[in-house]
Parts: structure tokens; C-alpha cells; sequence
């Protein structure tokens, strides 16, 4: 297959967010699809996700978003259609991408380098759950925390997309897990293998002490604002914090950098006092600029693994619901609603 005989035959449908808008106001545009350039494949999207990223994008509030019109969308699963003048043999053949933005979209220029092969027996909506929120879970646990069987770590947001897959993971490497979420999800969670508790407890703190009086080996907090506090205060000795966002700051109008800048702030002063203890920032792109191979190697790796537990069924993906991608503002929706176990999947709209 020729580039040009095979992108003459996609008519591309993607979802423009064209401002900062409610998700009625998210846009369809169609037109012919993309043609990969040296080095880069085209790929017909088999699911795409809704994050928590886009849930602040779609306010102008995602630390670095691009500027207004884009195409947003984090991550895909989605297989080779063409490769421009690259290897033929990737066509036909099926691979997951972390994009940031530009996934919601039927047909996604990807670069080659990026692909993560997804094995044959996993659905793609079920592995489209585990890119961004796989790699997220598994490099905070294992390569930030360095968590060990037997100990105990509080996850927050446990029924979120990397909450979920967070909570899974720490229980197959044999850890205790509490978790906090509203109360419909406690039964969920505990099928997980999860303690969970409700954040919007008075009582939390006491609560947390009980369920842990000596403190929690890691803390996993995106939820930022002041509560990081209590998260690091939760530690026990020798304890580490993971801090990974600032989702209570998402309806804050002002600066996006803001909250993150002053989050920072905390982090470094904690980590000055002499208290045994550790607080670090994640961030899934860390090294992408200035060490792309050895970024691309751990993507690689990571999610390889990930992929690996999901195929034998040591770990389930979390698919909330399955909406076309015309149906993005619904999707949205749902994803916003606090209602939802996981992860809101778009899939193309012949298969929905
Ligand atoms: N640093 C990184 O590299 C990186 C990478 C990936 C994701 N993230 C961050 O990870 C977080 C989760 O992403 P996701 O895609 O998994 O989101 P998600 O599926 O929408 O889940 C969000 C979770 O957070 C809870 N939550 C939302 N706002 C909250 C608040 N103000 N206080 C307490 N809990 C709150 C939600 O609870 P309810 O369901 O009860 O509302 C839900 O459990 C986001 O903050 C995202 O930015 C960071």
C-alpha cells in the first residue's frame, strides 16, 4: 500500500474544542485524513479516553495546553492504516499512543517511535483504560514510591481512571490499600481489594488514623489546594508522597500555573525539613524534551506490563461507558458527573 492510495480512501472526523466551553460547545469537523510525515503512521482510532486533562483543558486550565482551537484527546488505541514512506509491516497492526491532545479524532497521525503494541487478546476499549492511566499508576508506584509487599498507602480518587488502575496495581504488588471516594463507590472499591473512606467526611482524619496509626508508607494525591497538607502529614516515617495534580483547583478561575507553582512551592519546602520523609511532583512527560529515548523506553517498558496483567486478568479495566465519538459532549458529561468508575471510552461511531 502506497501513502497516497491509502489516505485517499480515510475521511477524517475530529472533535475541536474551539474554546472555553461547556461540552455542547465541543465542534465536528470532517475532512481528509492526515498524511504521516518521515518517520510517523496514520491510525484509524479504535477508542480514544476522557481525562481528567481535557476536563481542565475544556476551562483553559490545563497546565500547558495548547492554545484554542485543538483537537484534545490524551491518549488512543487505535491500528496502522498507513505508513507513509515508513515499514510496511506496521500496517494492519494494532498499537496504543499517549498524544496529550488530538486523539478524539477517527484517524491520528502518531509517530512511530511512540507505538506500544497491544496484545491480540485485550479488547481496545479495555486497553485504551490503561495509557495514560496505566503508565501514571505504574511509574508513581514502582519507580517513584517503590512500593513493597506488606506495606499500606492511601490512594486518593480511588474510583478515578488512574485511581482505579492505581488501587488494582498496588494490590497485585501485595500492598494495603485505603482509598477515599463518595460512598457509591465503596462497594466497587471493595471488590478491589480497597478500604475505602469518604473525603467529605468530617471525621477523615480520625478515620484515617485508625485504618493507619503509625501513618501510610505513600500517599497518592492529585487533588492539591491546602488538603496536601494532611496528605503529607498522613506519612509514616521514612513515607513519600506522590503528588500528581490539582484537581480541586479546576473551577479556581485565574492563572492555570497558579496552583501548580505554589503546589511546587510546598513540595521543595517539605522535602528541606529534616523528617525522614519525601515529597515528589509527577510528571508523565518528564524527560520527553531533553531524553526522548530513554522516555520512550520507559513508556515502553511500563505500559508493556501493564498490558501484560490486564491480558493474563490480573487486573480489569475500568471502562465506564462506551460513546461514540460523535458523542463527545455526552461523554464529557458523564466523565464530569462524579458518577462514574473508571474511565468514559469514545470509540468510532460505525462500532458504537
Ligand atoms: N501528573 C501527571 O503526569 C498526570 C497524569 C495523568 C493524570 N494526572 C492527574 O490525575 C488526576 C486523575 O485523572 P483521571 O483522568 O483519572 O480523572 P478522573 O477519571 O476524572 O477521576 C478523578 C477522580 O478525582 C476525584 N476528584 C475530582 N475532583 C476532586 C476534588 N476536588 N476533591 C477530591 N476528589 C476529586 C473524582 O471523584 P468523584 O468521582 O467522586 O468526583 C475521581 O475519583 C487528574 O488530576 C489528572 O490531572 C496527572
Amino acid at each position: 500500500m502506497t501513502r497516497t492510495q491509502a489516505t485517499k480512501q480515510f475521511t477524517a472526523t475530529e472533535v475541536v474544542l474551539p474554546g472555553a466551553v461547556e461540552p455542547e460547545g465541543l465542534e465536528l469537523r470532517r475532512g481528509p485524513a492526515p498524511v504521516p510525515g518521515g518517520g510517523q503512521v496514520l491510525l484509524a482510532m479504535e477508542a480514544t479516553g476522557v481525562s481528567f486533562a481535557e476536563q481542565q483543558m475544556r476551562r483553559g486550565k490545563y497546565y500547558d495546553q495548547p492554545p484554542f482551537p485543538f483537537v484534545p484527546g490524551y491518549d488512543l488505541v487505535g491500528r496502522v492504516v498507513d505508513v507513509g514512506s515508513g515499514d510496511p509491516h506496521l500496517v494492519g497492526r494494532r498499537f496504543a499512543a499517549l498524544t496529550k491532545t488530538g486523539g478524539w479524532a477517527s484517524h491520528v497521525v502518531v509517530e512511530a517511535a511512540d507505538l506500544v503494541e497491544v496484545p491480540d487478546s485485550v479488547q481496545s476499549a479495555d486497553a485504551e483504560t490503561l495509557v495514560v492511566n496505566g503508565i501514571t499508576a505504574w511509574q508513581m508506584l514502582h519507580r517513584v514510591a517503590g512500593v513493597k509487599a506488606g506495606q499500606t498507602v492511601l490512594v486518593l480518587g480511588a474510583n478515578g481512571g488512574v485511581g482505579s488502575t492505581l488501587v488494582q496495581l498496588a494490590r497485585h504488588a501485595g500492598v494495603r490499600v485505603i482509598g477515599t471516594a463518595s460512598p457509591r463507590h465503596h462497594d466497587t472499591l471493595r471488590q478491589l481489594g480497597v478500604t475505602p473512606v469518604d473525603y467529605r467526611d468530617p471525621e477523615l482524619r480520625a478515620r484515617l488514623r485508625q485504618l493507619a496509626p503509625h501513618g501510610v508508607d505513600a500517599v497518592f494525591d492529585h487533588v492539591g489546594g491546602d488538603g496536601i497538607a494532611d496528605s503529607f502529614r498522613m506519612l509514616a516515617p521514612g513515607g513519600t508522597l506522590v503528588s500528581y495534580g490539582t484537581a480541586s483547583t479546576r473551577d479556581v478561575t485565574g492563572s492555570s500555573r497558579v496552583p501548580v507553582l505554589k503546589l511546587f512551592a510546598r513540595l521543595f519546602l517539605w522535602n528541606l525539613l529534616p523528617n525522614s520523609r519525601r515529597a515528589h511532583f509527577f510528571n508523565i512527560w518528564a524527560g520527553k524534551r531533553r531524553r526522548a529515548g530513554d522516555f520512550r523506553t520507559r513508556i515502553r517498558a511500563d505500559l508493556a506490563q501493564v498490558f501484560a496483567l490486564l491480558a493474563d486478568g490480573t487486573i480489569k479495566a475500568q471502562v465506564a461507558a462506551r460513546i461514540p465519538l460523535s458523542g463527545a459532549a455526552e461523554a464529557m458529561r458523564l466523565a464530569e458527573s462524579g458518577t462514574v468508575t473508571g474511565k468514559v471510552v469514545l470509540v468510532p461511531d460505525r462500532v458504537a
